[in-house]
């Protein structure tokens, strides 16, 4: 009796003793983990949790550097740009988009940071069209224009991600199945958008989609860039390869006229700051918000570049899209507080969402924005980041 409980004391013993080996072995194991995390470097892609929405599907972040300085995050909820860490010309590093540090920031209201924008980017008139003798009416979200995709648009879905890599880039591709119906609008949709960060520091947006019935489509980027990483965007430098933009009426919908630049606070033909003739565009609010029509040819040619005179941070936009937005965060109004405590006052950032004219389904005379079915969209943007 006595022998048999000095074996249970001894068993109990040896057990305790394994119990914390696996504790040890256990805590070693994950500081491993953590430390693997923690040297992650140049030309890696990091995922991780980034939060959980209301209805629990988990949103993932990624984390991508490349081998020249540059560290983009990107979150698969709305495939929304988080963070673009970009060195300046002394080689020290800020954050030039607007945004927010957690899932929640993005999930409250805010209008569109870092997203990616469909199924419709820009505005549909009425949120009605109509496709051979078929009428569509979509969600309205815009008064009674629809905007940018409506309700939930692409901005406000999980898309399934993928990371990839090569030897001179590091990417994530994303994917998202926009069923028929969804927003008003037809056809069961497939959407796939790769970023990909060159170590050239080209970022590039590679957009394609198919349909099983014919739909309107103008998939685009909506992230809000300040290249002094704080502060008003007044003092960048802008040119806009354009001569003409698209004159739109008091809701924003296009007339359909294109109007030279020339002699008007539109002209960014030559180069200058976004806060010269600022007041003079007469808008409501203050500012850019409008449709340049490119002159470009092709994604070879330079269809903006922007420079901010302290940092000497540089940023040039390349796109085979006929038009892009020039809008320069005029709605901002500093009840948004987003990452580094830093208040989103008017004109705290600018985007160039690169894109076909808005209301293009209603308007005869713009290029068209319909993909049928046995047809494949793919259209692609490149912002480019320099400094000196
Ligand atoms: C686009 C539109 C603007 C505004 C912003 C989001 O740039 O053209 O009018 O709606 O998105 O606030």
């Amino acid at each position: 009796m006595i022998k048999h409980h000095s074996n249970h004391v001894q068993m109990k013993k040896i057990l305790s003793f394994q119990i914390v080996i696996l504790a040890i072995g256990l805590q070693v194991f994950s500081i491993a983990c953590t430390q693997q995390e923690v040297v992650q470097g140049p030309g890696t892609v990091t995922k991780k949790v980034f939060g959980k929405l209301p209805d629990s599907s988990v949103a993932d972040i990624y984390t991508l550097i490349n081998h020249s300085g540059i560290t983009l995050k990107v979150t698969n909820y709305g495939g929304r740009i988080t963070s673009l860490i970009v060195p300046d010309k002394n080689g020290k590093s800020d954050d030039i988009v607007l945004g927010f540090d957690s899932l929640s920031g993005y999930l409250a209201a805010n209008p569109y940071f870092g997203a990616i924008v469909g199924r419709y980017g820009n505005r549909i008139a009425k949120g009605k069209f109509e496709i051979d003798g078929n009428k569509y009416t979509l969600a309205q979200n815009n008064g009674v224009n629809q905007l940018h995709g409506g309700i939930k648009g692409f901005d406000k879905v999980i898309w399934k991600a993928e990371d990839f890599k090569s030897e001179k880039s590091v990417g994530v591709k994303l994917s998202y199945l926009s069923h028929d119906g969804e927003e008003g609008y037809p056809g069961n949709l497939s959407a796939v958008v790769s970023y990909t960060l060159t170590d050239d520091n080209q970022l590039i947006f590679d957009y394609s989609a198919t349909s099983d019935k014919a739909t309107p489509i103008n998939l685009t980027q909506h992230s809000y860039f300040n290249l002094a990483g704080k502060g008003d965007n007044k003092s960048h430098d802008v040119m806009i390869s354009a001569s003409k933009y698209t004159v739109v009426d008091s809701t924003l919908i296009p007339t359909g006229e294109l109007r030279d630049v020339k002699g008007t606070p539109f002209d960014f033909t030559v180069a200058k700051p976004i806060g010269k003739d600022l007041v003079a565009t007469g808008g409501n609010p203050i500012g850019y918000d409008h449709n340049y029509v490119l002159d470009t040819k092709g994604i070879k040619d330079l269809a903006v570049r922007v420079v901010e005179p302290l940092s000497g941070r540089i940023m040039e936009v390349y796109t085979d899209q006929p038009g892009v937005q020039f809008y320069t965060g005029n709605f901002l109004d500093g009840t948004i507080t987003g990452k580094y405590g830093i208040v989103y006052n008017q004109h705290s950032g600018f985007c160039f969402e690169t894109q076909h004219f808005p209301d293009s389904p209603n308007q005869p005379t713009f290029p068209s924005t319909i993909l049928k079915p046995g047809e494949t969209y793919h259209t692609t943007t490149i912002y480019k980041f320099s400094a000196k």
